[in-house]
């Protein structure tokens, strides 16, 4: 039975992961106000405490990160500045840390999303975000592997999200069926990729 730590756990991706994990596995729930355990990913000493506390996992799955959305005309210096400290560095701290924390034969496994590469309007501060963590992780699982593999997952919209918003969910996938990408991550080969998941 490996030991997983879903970072995010309690959202609605990361709570899809847990549950397509738990039966199998040893699962570790964290949160940033919730979950078994807390961290906030944009303080490195925090991740580094909720390492230091948890200690040796297999996997690592992050499905949290935040970024601002809006007219690019519109976004503040502090806009972009919490998708740096939070979605990107805080997902890149999560390796750097993280690695240590990782069992030979181990994985993990960052959230982007489809908007790196299809960008829309007002997704410019979160297009770059995305497409840097992609770039980190490329280079990162270049120099930690083959004992450590790293891969993000890249998710179109998802259906539940799509509802919460008003919209038609069946234009975006199921966070279970998303989960399944996560799943994969771990439990597969792969190691440098980004693995997409569109409606
Ligand atoms: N939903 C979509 O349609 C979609 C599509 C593409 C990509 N994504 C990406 O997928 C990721 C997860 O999305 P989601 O919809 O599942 O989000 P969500 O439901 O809002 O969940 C966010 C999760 O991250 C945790 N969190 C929030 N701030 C944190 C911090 N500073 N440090 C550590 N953990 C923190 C939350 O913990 P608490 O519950 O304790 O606050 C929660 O577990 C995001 O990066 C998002 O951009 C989502």
């Amino acid at each position: 039975m490996s030991r997983i730590m879903v970072v995010g756990g309690t959202g609605l991706l990361g709570s899809a992961v847990v549950e397509a994990l738990q039966p199998d596995h040893d699962v570790t729930v964290v949160g940033h106000s919730s979950g078994e355990h807390q961290v906030d990913i944009a303080s490195k000493s925090s991740i580094q405490q909720l390492f230091d506390t948890v200690g040796e996992v297999d996997h690592v799955v992050s499905a949290a990160g935040e970024a601002k959305f809006g007219p690019l005309v519109d976004l503040t210096d502090d806009d972009f500045e919490v998708g740096l400290r939070n979605k990107l560095m805080g997902q890149v701290n999560l390796v750097r840390v993280g690695h240590e924390y990782i069992a030979d034969g181990g994985s993990i496994t960052l959230t982007t999303g489809v908007l790196s590469r299809q960008p829309m309007e007002g997704s410019a501060a979160i297009s770059l975000v995305n497409a840097g963590v992609e770039g980190f992780m490329r280079g990162a699982a270049l120099e930690l592997g083959p004992d450590l593999r790293v891969n993000c997952v890249s998710p179109g919209w998802v259906a539940e999200t799509l509802e919460q918003m008003g919209r038609d969910p069946s234009d975006g996938v199921p966070a279970a069926d998303v989960a399944k990408a996560y799943v994969q991550s771990l439990n597969g080969s792969a190691n440098g990729e980004v693995i997409e998941v569109f409606g």
